[in-house]
């Protein structure tokens, strides 16, 4: 068995527009590496080579926090060495506390000779999430985790389902502005008018219905969200204008991307997805906000050993 492996952790796009903390996918790239190597103490030891100062403390920093569960868990005291190679941008919005803490725990299964399926570790890496954010969502672990698509069709008891897709492209454009998960969770309203909560379901299960049955036009007319993305919307400037450009550019839907300030569209082919992500970067260009673009498709297969 090896004791050292080096491991690529996906970003993902949370909540998909209508399935705010139910649905999610995973892209190709951006994405941390991490390497883990099991230690002969009982302490988990962590170093940071990225440029983010991140939290060294195991119980202050979300990979160690999902790990630390899994090996209660497993009711074990092995140590590890972990550093981090490289790191999605903390607060962008697609996923970098998941992704730091599904390489954890998939590292560490690995190595410890796979006790637990990649289903099995979304619980243990939604630990992480809640050091990281103050809550327990899992959105982005399961697909960082599973690939693809997936749908958590309930917290208790956690039950995620992997979602089929069709080819479909994603394009996302991360504005340079930092919006911290817990802050943009705290705006949320904690009601919701039945006639909004009717419409956000039908939709989510449009999403799913269209995923399973490779239905592009009802992906399209599903994906919308009437009750997250309206005050969300008030964070990210241009939000709209971006929006619009990237419908009008061919693009399936368009929608922030789990907590922002990134925004995602999704497209049926690559070259449309292109010129989506060329109209979206421009309404943030045109107002002088730097940005960077990522163009994927669905990253089915998850985290992995990348050597
Ligand atoms: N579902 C979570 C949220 C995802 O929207 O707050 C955070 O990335």
């Amino acid at each position: 068995m090896p004791k050292t492996l080096k491991i690529f952790s996906p970003a993902t796009v949370a909540n998909v527009a209508c399935g705010f903390d139910v649905l999610g996918f995973a892209l190709n790239h951006p994405g941390d590496e991490i390497s883990i190597a099991l230690s002969d103490g009982d302490a988990i030891v962590l170093h940071d080579k990225t440029p983010y100062s991140l939290p060294l403390l195991p119980e202050k920093n979300a990979t160690a926090v999902a790990l630390q569960a899994m090996l209660n868990a497993l009711q074990s005291r092995q140590g590890f060495d972990i550093t981090f190679l490289s790191k999605i941008m903390p607060g962008s919005g697609v996923g970098s506390s998941a992704a730091s803490s599904a390489a954890g725990v998939f590292g560490a299964n690995e190595l410890l000779g796979r006790p637990f399926t990649r289903r099995q570790l979304v619980e243990f890496a939604m630990q992480g999430e809640k050091a990281a954010s103050g809550s327990a969502h899992a959105d982005n672990v399961a697909p960082a985790l599973m690939g693809g698509f997936t749908l958590v069709r309930s917290y208790t008891p956690l039950d995620v389902i992997p979602i089929p897709s069709p080819p479909i492209f994603a394009a996302v454009v991360h504005p340079q502005i930092e919006v911290r998960t817990s802050d943009s969770r705290k705006i949320l309203r904690q009601e919701v008018p039945i006639k909004k909560a009717v419409e956000q379901w039908g939709n989510v299960a449009g999403l799913v219905a269209g995923l399973f049955t490779n239905d592009y036009e009802l992906i399209s007319r599903s994906l919308h969200d009437v009750i997250v993305e309206p005050v969300r919307a008030l964070l990210i400037p241009e939000f709209y204008a971006i929006k619009q450009a990237a419908i009008d550019a061919g693009a399936l839907g368009c929608s922030i991307s789990g907590s922002g300030p990134s925004i995602f569209a999704l497209s049926r082919d690559e070259e449309t997805a292109q010129k989506v992500a060329q109209a979206m970067r421009y309404g943030f260009d045109r107002v002088g906000i730097e940005n960077h673009l990522f163009v994927s498709p669905i990253n089915k297969e998850g985290v992995r050993v990348s050597e």
